[in-house]
């Protein structure tokens, strides 16, 4: 008989285009470490270390106990839908349609389905760099080519405007935001997106304003580009319950956008995961719709939280730390240490114990840089910072 997991069938050309997330392949090297025994402080993954809030614990509950279990529409359940449309008229004041929201099983498959419904081959796409790996990887995937804006440091990780006008090209289509961002924690201030909204008007592109960490804005309002663009058809908001309610495991995401491609990134999920779980979609409305409490206290612990890592990584020598304006992630340059972000970050979680990202993981304009989160608790990123203190101080480049 024929030895099935010794064949090597061969694979679709396609799937060399297909990228990877760096956050998933060392927490996976983090977690055998540990396996062998090591003691390791996880910086790398970037999801809220609280418990989801009770109250829609109790409505996930609930909706079991009602035996809220089967299909839904693949868009979903005209109930969610409307408290998103709601949510988002609060939040963005902008007044949407139930039709023009798409639920799925996190932000991420409607970020995949709006690029594939959207992209043909050669289809020019500006991204961030760095920036969250998901829009590169199916950019590239479908054919298309993603054209970076790099993201200056000096600017607290914003991007000239002046480089997103020379980006463009006739076959540019899209242009992808990430307010609050990762992985830098920079935001686009009232004043960038009124630049990018003339840009996005006189140039007829489309964008995809991905504003998951909305809730995450720390020493000035959140500036919405959905909102303050007020441009919803040619805007796709993307959004959900992983940040913001602590939610990441659950699986919930939504976008909002026109009629037309909302259709399309329905048909794709219909095609592929059918439609989100019911008791999940049930959970969701709870998020949405109940108190805010829970969600102001994680935001003023990450506040705390953003001080202490902010401070102790630019009392170590050689490294440097601007002072993000949202998320939960710090972006410090240490290419006064090692320019190879990706070896020091290797050395940091073999010698210290301490998993963070390699900059570069996220394009090539993270080069020298690390990611941390500071989704950990107070006591733990001090001892990542003692741990990480100690073994820079005895690095040596090679
Ligand atoms: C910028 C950004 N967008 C989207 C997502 C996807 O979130 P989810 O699929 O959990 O809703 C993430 C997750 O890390 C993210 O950082």
């Amino acid at each position: 008989m024929k030895n099935m997991q010794a064949s090597t069938f061969p694979l679709a050309d396609s799937m060399r285009r297909l990228g990877t997330e760096s956050a998933f392949v060392v927490l996976a090297r983090a977690k055998a470490l540990e396996a062998q025994g090591r003691s390791i402080i996880h910086l790398e993954i970037g999801e809220p270390d609280f418990d989801t809030p009770e109250h829609i614990k109790q409505a996930a509950i609930e909706s079991l106990r009602a035996n809220r279990t089967h299909y839904t529409p693949a868009a979903g359940i005209a109930e969610l839908r409307s408290a998103i449309a709601k949510y988002v008229q609060q939040t963005r004041g902008v007044s949407v349609l139930p039709d023009q929201v798409v639920v799925a099983p996190g932000a991420k498959p409607i970020i995949a389905a709006v690029l594939m419904a959207l992209l043909n081959p050669d289809d020019e796409v500006i991204i961030p760099d760095p920036a969250y790996p998901a829009y590169r990887s199916i950019v590239t995937y479908v054919g298309a080519r993603p054209v970076s804006l790099p993201l200056l440091e000096s600017r607290d990780f914003r991007f000239e405007i002046d480089a997103l006008e020379a980006a463009i090209t006739p076959k540019t289509k899209i242009l992808v935001l990430n307010s609050p961002h990762n992985p830098t924690g920079g935001i686009l201030t009232a004043e960038d997106i009124s630049a990018i909204a003339a840009i996005v008007r006189k140039h007829d592109l489309l964008v995809i304003s991905d504003e998951i960490y909305s809730r995450h804005a720390y020493d000035r309002a959140f500036a919405s580009y959905y909102g303050l663009a007020a441009m919803p058809e040619r805007t796709v908001l993307i959004d959900g319950c992983s940040k913001a309610w602590a939610m990441t495991g659950w699986r919930l995401g939504f976008g909002v956008m026109p009629l037309s491609i909302a259709e399309a990134a329905t048909a794709l999920i219909l095609n592929t995961v059918s439609c989100t779980a019911t008791f999940v979609q049930d959970a969701a409305i709870a998020a949405l719709t109940g108190p805010d409490e829970p969600v102001q206290e994680m935001h003023d612990e990450f506040l705390r939280r953003r001080r202490l890592l902010v401070d102790g990584l630019n009392a170590i020598p050689g490294v440097t730390c601007r002072m993000p304006g949202g998320a939960f992630y710090v972006f410090p340059n240490v290419s006064a240490i090692e320019p190879d972000d990706l070896k020091l970050a290797d050395y940091l979680l073999n010698e210290a114990g301490v998993a963070t990202l390699g900059g570069s993981t996220f394009g090539p304009h993270g080069k020298g840089f690390l990611r941390l989160s500071y989704a950990n608790s107070e006591e733990n990123l001090h001892e990542a910072l003692r741990r990480m203190r100690a073994a820079l101080a005895t690095y040596k480049r090679s």
